[in-house]
């Protein structure tokens, strides 16, 4: 009876499109006030005035914040990370580039846990080259066609599309999400690009933190992360830390000159692993959304409690303290963004991706221009949202696209400008 009720409610909410409480909201005149917390402000109130007092102080009780009340801590530090170079070919890419396959492994069996490192590298740049990471979502040898790239054996989410069956990647998988990876053009213009598949380090699934690096981490008798100890986002960015760890080895690479760049949840994990480590350049947000560039207390599109009940396992288990609770959040994304300056960073939308909120995802750049001013850049030079496809180039670099929720040649494009700008 209760539930013939319950679903006759749900079918005349969905004809006469009556809003639910957990619908999301995409009505910009519906996003509710909202007050946000002053990265120039400490927890005790006094106001940060100089560039010492934001480096030793500010900038280390925010990080704190987000390790407790977001991403998580990272538990400890691993002492037996080796790096095997298992495959290179000077003349991959009809002589494009060198193509370079490293695994790290993070213990002193040869067993799982362990990550593959792609790398590109064009032969037609002076070494050391200056380079791009990411992460990607179903395996290194989805990113080009190229038949060198070892395919991966790791557990994926199941896709046709992808060429996924029983969860492993096929030989049909080999370049399908090239369109992602602008490998051709990323080669042309002089910079190396290096990836590695998410679930290397933590498959994207809840099992109760068992199946990726976590355990490794665990004290005597600890099952899984406390709650303020790191979901699969911290893992992810831990990973592109030892990612550049390897490139410290690397003469080829330069690794001063690395820019870390995700795509959604892989945008989140982008923000994340430049704010931690300071060793990445240059940070760049695809389309990232909540959790990662969106202002969270703004509740438009994806919101909190959402993003901690379809994906528990991402963020800490403090976060969950916030659903429909933002206003309560000790930080907010702008913060986030705040703790890669003066660095730069570039923080990019799509006209229809609403879910991630492109205004929030704008306005926390934005937000975060008050500290990249007091480290003495010119932070963000925009006052409002620009057009379609007119990037902001300041060292907060911005831009809008039309198009969906995707990563384009366009994306890729802005992010090598950006990058030759300041970091060449
Ligand atoms: C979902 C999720 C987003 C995420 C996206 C992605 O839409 O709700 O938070 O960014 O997946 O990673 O593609």
């Amino acid at each position: 009876m209760m539930c013939q009720f319950t679903i006759g409610l749900m079918l005349i909410s969905e004809i006469f499109g009556l809003a639910s409480a957990d619908e999301p909201n995409y009505d910009e005149s519906k996003v509710p006030d909202y007050t946000l917390p002053d990265p120039l402000v400490m927890n005790d109130g006094t106001k940060v005035a100089d560039a010492e007092t934001w480096k030793n102080k500010r900038r280390p009780e925010i990080l704190s914040l987000f390790e407790e009340y977001m991403y998580g801590k990272v538990p400890g530090e691993l002492e037996d990370i080796r790096f095997e170079v298992f495959s290179d070919d000077p003349e991959a890419l009809d002589g494009k580039a060198i193509r370079r396959q490293v695994t790290a492994y993070f213990s002193d069996k040869n067993e799982r846990p362990k990550m593959d490192i792609l790398i590109y590298i064009p032969n037609d740049a002076d070494k050391p080259v200056p380079a791009f990471i990411g992460l990607n979502f179903f395996g290194n040898h989805t990113i080009h066609p190229d038949p060198g790239i070892r395919l991966s054996d790791q557990w994926m989410r199941n896709s046709e599309e992808k060429g996924v069956v029983k969860n492993r990647g096929t030989e049909k998988s080999r370049g399908t999400s090239s369109s992602r990876w602008a490998v051709d053009k990323i080669l042309e213009r002089g910079y190396a690009l290096a990836t590695i598949y998410c679930g290397d380090l933590d498959p994207d699934f809840h099992d109760g933190f068992k199946n990726g690096i976590h355990p490794l981490f665990y004290k005597a008798g600890q099952t899984k992360p406390a709650p303020n100890e790191w979901g699969t986002i911290g893992a992810w960015a831990w990973g592109l830390s030892r990612a550049l760890d390897y490139f410290e080895t690397d003469q080829d690479i330069d690794h001063k000159r690395v820019s870390v760049m995700g795509h959604s949840r892989l945008g989140k994990t982008s923000l994340w692993a430049g704010a931690q480590d300071e060793r990445f350049a240059l940070v760049i947000s695809n389309n990232s959304g909540c959790g990662g560039a969106a202002l969270s207390r703004r509740r438009f599109g994806e919101t909190v409690k959402r993003i901690n009940t379809s994906f528990p396992h991402w963020f800490c288990d403090n976060f969950k303290k916030y659903n429909d609770n933002e206003d309560e959040l000790p930080l907010d994304q702008h913060m986030l963004i705040a703790l890669i300056a003066p660095r730069p960073v570039y923080v990019a939308s799509a006209e229809e991706d609403l879910w991630a909120d492109p205004r929030g995802e704008f306005l926390s750049a934005k937000r975060a221009d008050p500290v990249y001013r007091l480290l003495g850049t010119d932070g963000m030079q925009a006052d409002k949202m620009p057009d379609f496809e007119r990037p902001i180039t300041s060292i907060i670099g911005y831009h809008i696209r039309h198009g969906k929720h995707d990563v384009t040649d366009y994306d890729w494009e802005r992010y090598m400008d950006f990058a030759d700008k300041y970091i060449r």
